[in-house]
């Protein structure tokens, strides 16, 4: 049977021995080389990117394989073929397919008509290759990913809620502060908790960002308007303004706390430049971890 990754519940059974493995293949323990050898992913992208689609291109050419830039511009999706027979149609070339989609029912869509893998690089509900690099990030700065506090501060947004399941998988207490009316997806808040009191860990979302970082060990966040949100954003500035990450705010944090983001950042908004510049800033190991996470993710799904 074939395996989707659409949500970050889909890692739910393995996503421990994804991370060995992304640290492995880091390290040079684990050979690249041929490792994909033949192999084609097709990257269909309807939002910009720079990390997911240079990282996944990278990523499939060190394993030997080749991956397809593929915009909805080009292709005849641009043209009113629909999602589900282009899934058809590129199952019978390629061995995988990653999406990044503005809507996830279209994600949801693409996966029921392929016949081969579909990976998630992106939606309107989810970010889960952000969050495999995001954890393997902090267990190399950390040691462990259990009994760790994460700090999320800002939108409840897509990255929010992969992060939410992501740390209630692996057991690391998680608490986001996000204001009302942009709190993350109330089903997965629903999913993560139960995830949580199995796993042991916190799990919660609340609205005060000083309380949220208070005695954090990975402070993390995103921007505040996302691609598709563009005409929310003025509104956003606004609502958002107190959930800047600034020295202020992450004085509460532990001492040795680091900070997150998935990048791309607005700097001088979501986060400052003296602390994205700053020591505890780990943003671009974070960014080279997408590499070795996703290579990871690529070798468990295509055969
Ligand atoms: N973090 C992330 O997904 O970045 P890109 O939008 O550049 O791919
Ligand atoms: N939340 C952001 C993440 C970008 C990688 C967005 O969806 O635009």
């Amino acid at each position: 049977m074939k395996r989707d990754i659409i949500s970050v519940r889909d890692l739910e059974s393995d996503l421990d021995q994804i991370l060995s493995m992304a640290l492995d293949l880091k390290s040079g323990k684990l050979k690249k080389e041929n490792a994909l050898k033949g192999k084609t992913l097709a990257m269909i992208f309807e939002k910009p990117s720079t990390r997911t689609r240079v990282s996944f291109e990278v990523g499939m050419a060190q394993l030997g394989g080749h991956a397809l830039y593929l915009s909805p511009r080009d292709l005849q999706i641009g043209r009113g073929e629909t999602i589900a027979d282009t899934a058809k149609v590129l199952s019978r070339y390629v061995d995988a397919i990653m999406y990044r989609a503005f809507s996830h029912e279209m994600m949801i869509e693409l996966a029921r008509n392929a016949t081969v893998p579909v990976i998630n690089g992106l939606d309107d509900l989810e970010h889960p290759c952000q969050i495999v690099a995001d954890l393997l990030t902090v267990k190399e700065k950390k040691g462990k990913l259990k009994g760790i506090k994460m700090a999320y501060v800002g939108d409840g947004n897509n990255v929010c809620n992969s992060l939410l399941l992501g740390a209630a998988i692996v057991g690391m207490d998680f608490v986001a502060a996000c204001p009302d009316g942009y709190k993350p997806n109330e089903k997965i808040v629903a999913d993560a908790i139960s995830i949580a009191k199995r796993n042991k860990c916190i799990s919660m979302v609340i609205s005060d960002p000083h309380d949220a970082v208070k005695n954090a060990d990975v402070v993390y966040t995103d921007v505040w308007t996302s691609m598709g949100q563009e005409k929310e954003a003025e509104e956003r500035e606004k609502v958002f303004a107190p959930y800047q990450i600034n020295s202020k705010l992450l004085a509460n944090a532990k001492d040795d706390c680091i900070v997150m983001h998935c990048l791309p950042a607005h700097r001088g908004h979501e986060i400052t430049d003296e602390v994205i510049d700053g020591d505890q800033s780990v943003v671009f190991d974070q960014a080279e971890n997408r590499l070795h996470a996703q290579q990871a993710i690529l070798l468990r799904v295509i055969r």
